[in-house]
Parts: structure tokens; C-alpha cells; sequence
């Protein structure tokens, strides 16, 4: 896996002409956009680059954005792999060790989820304190390499704390109110059903959503600290008596599309 790491950060070096992200961004629904905002831009397909794989998921590009941002260089991940495009989670979280060797420092990963908890609405967002790997998969199965990081990683300390305590100074300079709370990752790609939702409650979840574990898992493992937010884009299955659709995920997120881009930016610019 290290060899294959190396193979991908010569080909992006070249490609980036040895500019270093700062930090990497893994951008989830309604944040794709800000790639586009990004200045001096260089943009890569996933297809192109050795080892990695192609995203299908409707809606998420598929390419790797590094530009400058609020005065630092990004590098984002337009779209991203989800275990239910039937990628394996190492196939999900590979692109991570891959950004921690190619100079980031740090990454955010951003997901859309369904609210769990009752004191949250659709539209609001929440700082991952916490997960619940539900999907019963690991991005860590197979042989370890320990040049990537250790065989049994601890996971305390997931997500760092340094930067969810300056997600919430951003969050409180751009006036924007932030929860906090426990994501459940879940394989989808069928929404949950209203008794899943309520054994959620019960485990102590606040969110649920298909995507993050599996790239929170490796960046633990390999070193690389995470901040992760959530776009609450529906209350999960059961809470409102509604049923959930694509649509209504994909209409949330596009509304508070902007002001989530604009929490992120002010992040950046709050980074070190
Ligand atoms: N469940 C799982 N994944 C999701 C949801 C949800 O309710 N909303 C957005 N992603």
C-alpha cells in the first residue's frame, strides 16, 4: 500500500508542479462547489490517478482541486467513494493516507446526514465529536502496512479537538450556530428504517449518514488530524413521520449549500 501511496503523490506532485496542500477537503454534498472558488486552480480526475478509483455517486465529480483558498493551499476532493457504490472501505479511505504524504497537515471531511437527534432541524450542522462505525466493515482489514501507521490504532481520539474548538470559533465569528454530536455510519445505500433509527437514539447517535467512518478511521490511523462536520439535509426516518427522499437530501443541501462553504472558508482561514 505505501509503494502505491508513493506511485499516486510522484504522479500529483508533477501534476501540482510540488505545490504542498496545507489542508485537504473532502467535499460532501452541497460543498462541491467550493472547488470552484478556489484560485490558481489545477484540477485531476480521480480516473487519472494511479490507484485511485472513479466515483459514480450522482452529483459528486470526481476530481482532486488543489488552488488557494482564504490565502492557503486546499487541496479538495470533489466528490468522493462511498462503500455502497460497492467499493470496499479501503478503496473509500485510500485517498487519505495518500493527502497526509502529499504534505497536508490536516483534513475536513463534510458529509450530508439525517438527524437523529430531536433538538437538531434540517439545515442545521454538526462538529463529529464522536462515531459509531455501524457499517461493520473496516477500512483497516488486510495486511497492515506499518509504514502507513500501527496494526491496532487507538480510536480515543479521533477527532481532533484543537480543531473542533476552532470550528466553533469560526462558527461563532460568522454567526452561524454549530451542534455537536455522534455520527453512525451506515453501508445505506437504503435509508434507515424508523426502528434503526430509534436503536440509534438508544446507542447515543445524533446523526446518520453513508460516508466518513471509513476516511476518519484511516486518517487516525495514518496520523493525520480530522475535523468533520455534518450537513443535517433531513430528520432521520421515523422522526417526523415523513418518508425521505433523495430529493429533499439534495434540496436541503443545495439551500444551505452557501453558508456551509462560507463556516468552511472561515475554518480555513482560522487554521494555522
Ligand atoms: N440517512 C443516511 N444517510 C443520509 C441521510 C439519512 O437520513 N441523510 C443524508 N444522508
Amino acid at each position: 500500500m505505501y509503494e502505491q501511496i508513493q506511485q499516486s503523490v510522484e504522479f500529483l506532485k508533477k501534476v501540482f508542479h510540488n505545490r504542498t496542500p496545507q489542508v485537504a477537503l473532502v467535499l460532501g454534498s452541497g460543498l462541491g462547489p467550493l472547488a470552484d472558488e478556489l484560485e490558481n486552480r489545477i484540477a485531476v480526475p480521480f480516473g487519472d490517478i494511479p490507484h485511485f478509483c472513479r466515483s459514480t455517486a450522482p452529483d459528486h465529480v470526481g476530481q482532486l482541486v488543489l488552488g488557494t483558498l482564504s490565502g492557503k493551499t486546499i487541496l479538495c476532493m470533489q466528490g468522493r467513494l462511498h462503500g455502497y457504490e460497492g467499493y470496499t472501505p479501503a478503496d473509500v479511505s485510500y485517498p487519505i493516507p495518500m493527502l497526509k504524504a502529499l504534505g497536508a497537515k490536516a483534513v475536513i471531511l463534510t458529509n450530508a446526514a439525517g438527524g437523529i437527534n430531536t433538538d437538531f432541524s434540517a439545515g442545521d450542522f454538526m462538529v463529529i465529536d464522536d462515531h459509531i462505525n455501524f457499517t461493520g466493515k473496516s477500512p483497516l482489514t488486510g495486511i497492515n502496512d506499518d509504514k502507513v501507521g500501527t496494526r491496532f490504532p487507538d480510536m480515543c481520539h479521533v477527532y481532533s479537538q484543537q480543531l473542533r474548538d476552532l470550528a466553533d470559533e469560526a462558527a461563532q465569528a460568522c454567526g452561524i450556530s454549530l451542534h455537536h454530536g455522534v455520527y453512525v455510519g451506515v453501508n445505506g445505500p437504503q435509508y434507515e428504517t424508523a426502528a434503526e433509527i430509534r436503536m440509534f437514539r438508544v446507542m447515543g447517535g445524533d446523526a446518520v449518514g453513508m460516508s466518513t467512518v471509513f476516511e476518519s478511521i484511516a486518517a487516525s490511523h495514518c496520523g493525520l488530524p480530522v475535523l468533520a462536520i455534518s450537513m443535517i439535509t433531513n430528520m432521520a426516518a421515523g422522526i417526523t413521520g415523513d418518508s425521505l427522499s433523495d430529493e429533499e437530501v439534495k434540496q436541503t443541501a443545495n439551500a444551505r449549500g452557501q453558508l456551509f462553504r462560507t463556516l468552511i472558508r472561515q475554518i480555513i482561514s482560522m487554521m494555522e
